[in-house]
């Protein structure tokens, strides 16, 4: 298939269309490198011996989209392209809906000029907001979410499935993730945003890379058994091979579904750094500081749709992210 990756560039995207190529599909990333490094592509041609076809190009552009749907028979996309960072949103909700819900409205509507019906869209577990017990199952009310850019997501799953009401040839997948950590095992793609990071996994990097003084883990009084928060961390490439199945799933229906990418597992913040101290012989200095504004004490997911619809579960350990991660921060910025 020849399938438009949006954010490609990106973290999650990246690893994505490394999947995709080694699957034999044509990747076509489309990014505006806002949070991204243009060298990501040459890195993903080492990996794969494919140079997947870029453009640099911000996905509200839809006339720079139309050029791309006409160079290209797109089959499907995957759309990744968003603002991120949850804390930013909060201080930046109308540039966080302005970009995130016009990039979706544009891949839309030149979707529908072009004939596409295959997308394939970047959710979160956000989205099950504070109320829901965990773990997490996709038939929970997900309409609620603790910022800005966690309502974005509420709102495009809102959109796609409304979209699909009207038109149900049309087949939408909401891949909602848990939390991705780790790096492909090449070393040259992995979890490197600009500036200081806001999550945990690449703030250990710079810490252990010695590019920050030490980790703060915040709040280590949650009622979880050691204080602080859990969460369910997956490692990206099983994340990214998710999507791949999501893909496959895809081409041959119609209509929306939600789905689950989680390992089913629940750790806390500190038996991840114990577990990333372990797997990298290293003693990462940290303290206990206050809470973060909006952290829920624990979620993590019911994997078991996306084992049932898709043939998919994570396969990663935790060993596997917390080395893969240290691999390629320590050489990250160099
Ligand atoms: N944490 C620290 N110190 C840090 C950074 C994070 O202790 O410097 C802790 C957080 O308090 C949290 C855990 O590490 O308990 C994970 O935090 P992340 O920021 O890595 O991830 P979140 O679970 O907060 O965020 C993730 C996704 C968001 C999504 C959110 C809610 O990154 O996209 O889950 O579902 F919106």
């Amino acid at each position: 298939m020849n399938v438009l990756v949006t954010g490609g560039a990106g973290y999650i995207g990246s690893h994505t269309v490394v999947e995709l190529i080694n699957a034999g599909h044509n990747a076509i990333i489309v990014d505006d490198l806002s949070n991204a490094k243009a060298d990501v592509v040459d890195r993903i041609q080492t990996i794969t011996g494919t140079r997947p076809v870029f453009y640099e190009l911000d996905c509200k552009n839809i006339d720079g989209l139309r050029s791309v749907f006409s160079a290209h028979k797109i089959d499907a996309i995957i759309h990744f392209a968003a603002f991120k960072a949850v804390g930013e949103s909060v201080k930046k909700p109308l540039q966080y809906y302005r970009n995130n819900l016009d990039s979706t409205f544009a891949l839309l509507e030149v979707m529908e000029e072009f004939g596409c019906k295959k997308f394939i869209f970047s959710s979160s577990a956000t989205v099950y907001g504070p109320n829901n017990p965990h773990p997490y199952k996709e038939e929970m009310p997900a309409i609620q979410s603790s910022s800005p850019y966690g309502w974005t997501k509420v709102m495009i799953e809102r959109i796609l499935t409304d979209y699909v009401t009207a038109h149900p040839d049309f087949c939408a997948v909401l891949l909602r993730y848990f939390n991705p950590i780790g790096a492909h095992e090449s070393g040259l793609l992995g979890d490197d945003p600009n500036g200081i990071p806001n999550n945990l996994m690449p703030y250990i990097g710079r810490v252990a890379a010695g590019q920050l003084e030490k980790l703060t883990i915040f709040g280590g009084d949650y009622p979880t058994p050691d204080g602080t928060c859990q969460r369910d961390y997956l490692h990206v490439v099983d994340l990214a091979v998710g999507h791949l199945k999501a893909l496959e799933f895809a081409k041959d229906r119609e209509g929306a579904e939600a789905i689950n990418l989680g390992t089913g597992n629940g750790i806390s913040v500190l038996e991840l750094v114990n577990a990333f101290n372990k797997a990298n012989d290293m003693d990462l200095p940290y303290v206990i500081g206050p809470r973060r504004d909006g952290d829920l004490p624990a979620f993590w997911a019911d994997a078991e749709k996306a084992k049932n619809l898709l043939g998919w579960e994570a396969t990663h350990t935790v060993e596997d992210m917390c080395r893969s991660a240290w691999q390629f921060a320590k050489n990250a910025g160099k």
